[in-house]
């Protein structure tokens, strides 16, 4: 046979790289969680600040991840080694750690998502209260069949993606995907703000109350920047390293980074009018997704397909996250033990799903604990609070004090590009975001 040279893959087209990046960090926590935390915050003043940190200090740990990932064309943990090496890949080997324990339940509530938009058709619609709408979700949640079926069948999709590589996977699927995104989003947004009475709904969550922001409104902010951004575990070095070396990637920044505030603030404009008008008070995650609105959906006329387009929406949200995180995976199997992509995607697939069975069961079919959460609720927290902060910590380290010559080299195309903040950046990376992830960090352990 005839021998190849494996080229590394690379991106088709600037906007499929930029599709992918924001696909990745639009996810659940753009639509379950910003707006809620903003309404709570002091409306229109917490978005300021999430605006400000999200550009300042969540842009810039996004820009060392890419650069590092386009510097070294290696997957997380390779790009340490490659770059570096010493300690330095076991902050990567943490990226591919956290990237598989976060899909292993991330994947679960996609299967979530995905079981309610058929569900919104065949009896969901009907439940007029919430307590109906409780019962019903908590019923699902505790049926094994139910909720193990869903996760399989979300997962394989995520395999599939990935399996077909970047090109003509991950790069296609989020060139349909995010438009998609885009346009059930506006329809939910229009119908939203035309209810009788969206105009409370809107009051709650932006009228400005800068009494509301405290140390820990901030502290709120720049979590939920980090975790809307995907920050701190390798995804974006992975697909950094799919970047071919004409691209101008502070630009692809700011780009990734409005996309996904815009999506976040959007979200909102559907949730608080939607139920204000029917006078109903909004919380937080999946209570609010699963039990909340679609309540208030079977209030509306054509709720099943206010529903039914609002599950697809989620659906699209997690699954284009979760693409990104099973390619963290995936890049490390191929780069480092020299599997194929096909080999990679089906062994590591499954290994993802076997340990996200315990998630999945955790939610009321078997009460398995661990720290006194159940063990969906254990793995997220150990994610966000401790592991997710920590490799983002490390990363403005690596970035700012270690190897700060090779990667300004490649921000600026080796020269041939002015990035004009350069200086800026470094300030931010060697010391305004590590001090900020510490008090992230404090926080979250207290
Ligand atoms: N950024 C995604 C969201 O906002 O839901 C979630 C996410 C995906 C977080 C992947 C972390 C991650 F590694």
């Amino acid at each position: 046979m005839k021998q190849e040279k494996m080229e590394r893959e690379q991106w088709g087209s600037r906007i499929g790289f930029l599709l992918a990046s924001a696909g990745s960090a639009i996810g659940l926590g753009n639509i379950w969680r910003f707006p809620y935390i903003t309404g709570k915050n002091g409306g229109a003043a917490f978005l300021v600040i999430y605006i400000a940190l999200a550009f300042t200090i969540g842009a810039s740990v996004m820009l060392a991840e890419f650069a590092i990932g386009r510097a070294a064309k290696k997957n997380a943990v390779g790009a340490f080694r490659e770059l570096k090496g010493g300690v330095w890949p076991l902050v990567g080997w943490m990226g591919l750690a956290v990237a598989f324990i976060i899909l292993s339940y991330y994947a679960v509530i996609g299967g979530w998502t995905f079981a309610y938009i058929f569900k919104s058709f065949t009896g969901l619609m009907s439940l007029h209260d919430i307590s109906a709408a409780q019962d019903s979700f908590l019923g699902f949640i505790a049926n094994p069949t139910q909720v193990l079926l869903a996760f399989f069948v979300f997962m394989l999709m995520v395999v599939l993606v990935v399996y077909k590589g970047v090109g003509q996977g991950i790069e296609r699927a989020s060139k349909i995907l995010m438009p998609g995104l885009f346009i059930v989003l506006l329809v939910l947004v229009t119908r939203a703000l035309t209810l009788p009475g969206a105009s409370k709904g809107i009051a709650f969550y932006l009228k400005p109350d800068f009494s509301k922001v405290t140390g820990s409104t901030i502290i709120d902010a720049l979590g939920q920047a980090f975790y809307s951004l995907s920050l701190g575990m390798g995804i974006l070095i992975t697909f950094g390293s799919y970047i071919g070396k004409n691209e101008n990637i502070p630009k692809s920044v700011v780009t990734v980074t409005f996309l996904d505030t815009l999506v976040a603030f959007l979200a909102g404009l559907i949730i608080f009018p939607t139920v204000f008008a029917f006078g109903i008070d909004a919380g937080a995650g999946p209570g609010l997704t699963f039990i909340t609105l679609p309540a208030v959906f079977s209030k509306m006329w054509g709720g099943m397909v206010w529903s039914a387009l609002f599950f697809v929406l989620l659906f699209i949200a997690a699954l284009t996250s979760s693409v990104s995180l099973f390619e963290v995976v995936v890049s490390y199997c191929k780069d480092e033990l020299g599997w194929s992509r096909g080999k990679s995607s089906l062994l590591m697939g499954t290994a993802i799903f076997l340990f996200g069975v315990p998630s999945a069961l955790s939610q009321g079919a078997y009460p398995i604990n661990l720290f006194g959460k159940s063990f969906l609720d254990a793995m997220d927290w150990m994610c966000n609070n401790i592991l997710l902060t920590t490799g983002g910590l490390l990363i403005c380290l690596f970035v700012g004090w270690v190897v700060t010559d090779r990667i300004k080299d490649d921000i600026s195309n080796k020269g041939r590009l002015n990035f004009a903040l350069m200086s800026p950046w470094l300030l931010i990376l060697r010391f305004l975001a590590p001090i900020a992830i510490v008090m992230i960090m404090w926080s979250g352990l207290r």
